[in-house]
């Protein structure tokens, strides 16, 4: 087929245009922001078929920082998947992954990604099996709003410095299991949290949150040390609040009457056995 195999090609600017083309035409995904910003993230590393100097199939491996019963780690989570339209079904993206997850043996500890719709036959037949996960909630007690919360704005550059620092220098949000990777956080900060992102001076941390009706999802906390939740939620309360939504594991934020759910026929996949049992994958995880 005439294929050339390119992989760890972020330093080649001709090639990394190439893939981040890809992405945009594959996913619908610009990554010029975060690449722009400063956090392209070489921990992200690109398993790519190329022909005639075009990009056709492609994976990620991004190894990400982890916590699993307390202790630092490494996971590996699958992204960035696509093969051309004119080049499917011919085992390519199969063959990269298999490349890619040799790369990456004995570099951590488990590998997962979270699939779209119509690829799950695709992972299924790839030998990935669904991983159930939790979700942790509890019921807001009525509680008046304390000021004192600042919007953080990603457009202004030092709103996304302070951002960053606090990502670099967080502890992680659980000892149980969290993925805590700050450029990963910088993709959210830009992407999928830029209205979301708030700042509590008083406590010196951030929180990621936002609200549908009378639920609360809070999707992650930043901080040095995490404070209580019942330290935390005057800053972000309403009076019609009745059900907060934790997007992680919540060990750290002391909450009294917490209730779980399990989430079956979710979009996580792992590859064969995983270290952790139903997690609560956090939600800045998501590559
Ligand atoms: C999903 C996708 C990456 C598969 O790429 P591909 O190069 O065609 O996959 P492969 O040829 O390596 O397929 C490996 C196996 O999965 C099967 N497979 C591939 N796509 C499938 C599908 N849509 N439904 C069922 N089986 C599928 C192949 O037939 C092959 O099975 P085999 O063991 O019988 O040979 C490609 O269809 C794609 O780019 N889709 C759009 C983007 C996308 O969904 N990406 C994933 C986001 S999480």
């Amino acid at each position: 087929m005439g294929l050339r195999l390119k992989t760890e090609y972020w330093d080649n600017p001709k090639t990394r245009e190439a893939f981040k083309a890809f992405i945009l035409d594959i996913h619908d995904l610009d990554f010029t922001e975060w690449e722009t910003r400063g956090y392209w993230d070489h921990a992200y590393t690109p398993f790519s078929y190329f022909k005639d100097g075009q990009l056709i199939s492609s994976i990620c491996i991004y190894l990400l920082d982890a916590v699993i019963a307390g202790r630092e780690t490494k996971l590996v989570q699958i992204s960035g998947v696509g093969t051309h339209k004119d080049w499917r079904r011919q085992g390519l993206s199969r063959e990269l992954t298999d490349l890619g997850l040799q790369w990456a043996r004995g570099q951590h500890q488990g590998v997962f990604l979270f699939a779209d719709e119509e690829a799950i036959p695709y992972y299924e037949r790839c030998g990935f099996s669904p991983l159930h996960e939790t979700l942790e909630y509890c019921h807001a007690e009525p509680t008046p709003n304390r000021q004192g919360m600042i919007q953080l704005d990603p457009s202004n550059q030092e709103n996304l410095d302070k951002n960053y620092s606090y990502a670099q220098n967080r502890t992680p949000i659980s000892d149980k299991f969290s993925v805590f990777s700050s450029k990963l956080l910088m993709f959210h900060a830009l992407y999928t949290m830029r209205n979301k992102m708030y700042e509590i001076p008083d406590l010196e941390c951030l929180v990621f949150f936002d609200r549908e009706g009378d639920v609360v999802n809070v999707y992650d906390i930043l901080g040095r040390t995490i404070p209580s939740f019942q330290k935390i939620y005057p800053y972000i309360s309403s009076e019609t609040d009745k059900r907060i939504n934790f997007h992680f594991h919540t060990d750290k934020l002391e909450i009294k009457g917490i209730q779980t759910e399990i989430i079956t026929g979710n979009n996580t996949f792992v590859k064969e056995s995983f270290p952790v049992s139903t997690p609560a994958f956090p939600f800045t995880s998501r590559a």
